[in-house]
C-alpha cells in the first residue's frame, strides 16, 4: 500500500478538503506540510458544513491522527479559535489526536501588521494576499529570525529571538512611518498561549517514522495549488511556500519515497482569488454563472473568486512539474446546464502558439487562450455516485481532460457532500 499526497493543481480551492476528508477513511494519519490559515478547506458531511484552515481535514474523524508538520506556519490564536469553533460542532480535539511539530514557525501579530503594510505599499498592484501574515512569517523563517514552536519552551531564548526579530521589523516600520512594536509585549502575548500550544507539541518526524514502521497509511494534505507555488506558480502573484509534492516530505520530515501516490485535485473549470494572470478567465455571464452555481466565494476572506474555463495546458504543466499520478476531478456538476463548454488547450503569445505558461510576469499577462469547444450535456451529474449515472457527454469531457493533461481521473466529485464521490482507482493501492 502507498501513502498519498493530495495537492492542488490550479490556484487553490479545488476541493482538497472534501477529497482529503473522503480519503481519510482509508488513512491512519493526516498531515499538513505547508501553508497556514490562508487555506480554507470545506467539508460537508450529512449536510453539516465544517470549515478548516490550519487543522488537517482528518480531524473530523474520531480515530485518525492529525499532524501539523514543520513546513506549516502556525498562528496560535487562529488555531485556538478554529479548535473552539470545531469543538462547538462536536469535533473532539485532544493532544492524542493532534500533534504540532516543535519546529513549525509561528505567525505573530507583527506578521499580520507587515502583510497589510506591504500590500498597501504595493499601491495599485497588490498581490491580494489573505493578510494572515503568511508571507512575512515565511520570510522570517528563511532569514533565520523566525520564532518556532520549540522556542515557547525557553522564555529567555524566546526573548532574545524576539529582540532580534523586532530590531529588523521596527526599522522597517519606522521607514514606513508606522508605530513601533515592542518585543516585550510580544513575549507577554506568547507566554499566555505557550502552555496550551506546548500541550499539543511533539516530534512529528518521529511520530511519522513510527507510523511508517507500523505499516500505517499516511495522507499528506496540501493547501493552496501549484500555480500559487513560490517557485512554479505565477510569481509574484503566489503564496510564500511550495506546494509541490516533494515538499510533503520536507514539510513533514520524511524521505521522498514516503510520499507515494500523488493525487492532484483539479476543478472541472478554473478559479482564482486575488490578483495575477488568468488566461482563461471569463469576465462575462458564463463566468458569473460558474461563480454563482459553484458558490465561488473564498472560505477565508469571503472574496469573490474569479472564474473561467478549464485550462488543460495549465494543468498539464502542473501535472508534469509535480509528478501527479492521477487527479480527482471536482465540481463537474457546476457545468450542468451549459450548452457548450470550452477547454483551453494552449496559448498565443505575441502571435506565436505555445503550449505552456512561461515564467515571465509580462508574458503571462499577455497570454491569449486557445480553445477547443465541446458540447455540454442534458440532465445532471449532480450527486452521481457511479460512472453509469453520468450523461455520455460528461464522460466525453472527462476523457478529453485525461488526454489533454496526460493523467487519469482517479476520483470524480459530483457535489460538496462527502459521499457524492466516484472512485475509479484507489490511490492508496499505488500507481
Ligand atoms: P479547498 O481549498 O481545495 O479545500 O477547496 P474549498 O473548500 O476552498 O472550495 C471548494 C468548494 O467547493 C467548497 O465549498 C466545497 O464544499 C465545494 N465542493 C467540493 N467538491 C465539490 C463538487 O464536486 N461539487 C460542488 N458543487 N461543490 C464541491
Ligand atoms: P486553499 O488551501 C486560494 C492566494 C491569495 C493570494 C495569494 C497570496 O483554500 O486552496 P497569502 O495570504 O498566502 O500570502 O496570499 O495566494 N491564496 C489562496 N487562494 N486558495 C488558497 O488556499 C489560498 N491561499 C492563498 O488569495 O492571491
Ligand atoms: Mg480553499
Amino acid at each position: 500500500m502507498a501513502n498519498v499526497a493530495v495537492i492542488g493543481s490550479q490556484w487553490g480551492d479545488e476541493g482538497k478538503g472534501k477529497i482529503v476528508d473522503w480519503l481519510s477513511s482509508r488513512a491512519d494519519v493526516v498531515v499538513r506540510f505547508q501553508g497556514g490559515h490562508n487555506a480554507g478547506h470545506t467539508l460537508v458531511i450529512d449536510g453539516k458544513v465544517y470549515k478548516l484552515s490550519l487543522l488537517p481535514s482528518g480531524i473530523v474523524r474520531r480515530s485518525k491522527l492529525s499532524l501539523i508538520g514543520n513546513g506549516v506556519v502556525v498562528d496560535p490564536w487562529a488555531l485556538f479559535e478554529e479548535m473552539e469553533r470545531l469543538r462547538g460542532q462536536g469535533v473532539e480535539i485532544t493532544p492524542e489526536k493532534l500533534v504540532i511539530s516543535e519546529s513549525a514557525t509561528l505567525i505573530l501579530p507583527i506578521h499580520q501588521i507587515l502583510d497589510a503594510a506591504m500590500e498597501t505599499a504595493r499601491g495599485s498592484d497588490p498581490i491580494g494576499t489573505t493578510k494572515r501574515g503568511i508571507g512575512p512569517a515565511y520570510e522570517d523563517k528563511v532569514a533565520r529570525r523566525g520564532i518556532r514552536v520549540c522556542d515557547l519552551r525557553d522564555p529567555d531564548v524566546l526573548m532574545e529571538k524576539l529582540d532580534n526579530m523586532m530590531l529588523h521589523h521596527n526599522a522597517l516600520l519606522k521607514g514606513l512611518g508606522m508605530e513601533q512594536v515592542s518585543a516585550a509585549d510580544m513575549h507577554g502575548k506568547l507566554m499566555e498561549v505557550a502552555a496550551e500550544i506546548l500541550s499539543y507539541t511533539g516530534v512529528v518526524w518521529r511520530v511519522l517514522d513510527e507510523a511508517r514502521k507500523a505499516g500505517k497509511k499516511i495522507l499528506f494534505e496540501g493547501a493552496q495549488g501549484m500555480m500559487l507555488d513560490v517557485d512554479h506558480g505565477t510569481y509574484p502573484f503566489v503564496t510564500s511556500s511550495n506546494m509541490h509534492a516533494a515538499h510533503a516530505a520536507t514539510g513533514s520530515g520524511m524521505g521522498p519515497d514516503a510520499v507515494g501516490y500523488i493525487l492532484g485535485i483539479t476543478k472541472a473549470y478554473t478559479t482564482r482569488v486575488g490578483s495575477g494572470p488568468f488566461p482563461s478567465e471569463l469576465d462575462n455571464e458564463i463566468g458569473q454563472f460558474l461563480g454563482e452555481k459553484g458558490h465561488e466565494f473564498g472560505t477565508v476572506t469571503g472574496r469573490k473568486r474569479r472564474c473561467g474555463w478549464f485550462d488543460a495546458a495549465l494543468v498539464r504543466q502542473t501535472v508534469t512539474i509535480s509528478g501527479i499520478h492521477g487527479i480527482a476531478l471536482t465540481k463537474i456538476d457546476v457545468l450542468d446546464g451549459l450548452e457548450e463548454i470550452k477547454v483551453c488547450v494552449g496559448y498565443e503569445l505575441d502571435g506565436e502558439r505555445i503550449d505552456y505558461i512561461p515564467a515571465g510576469q509580462g508574458e503571462q499577462a499577455r497570454l491569449v487562450p486557445v480553445y477547443e469547444t465541446m458540447s455540454g450535456w442534458p440532465g445532471t451529474t449532480y450527486g452521481a455516485r457511479s460512472w453509469a449515472e453520468l450523461p455520455a457527454e460528461a464522460v466525453k469531457y472527462v476523457k478529453r481532460i485525461e488526454e489533454l493533461i496526460g493523467a487519469p481521473v482517479t476520483l470524480l466529485s459530483t457535489s460538496p457532500e462527502r459521499d457524492d464521490t466516484i472512485l475509479m482507482h484507489d490511490p492508496f493501492v499505488g500507481k
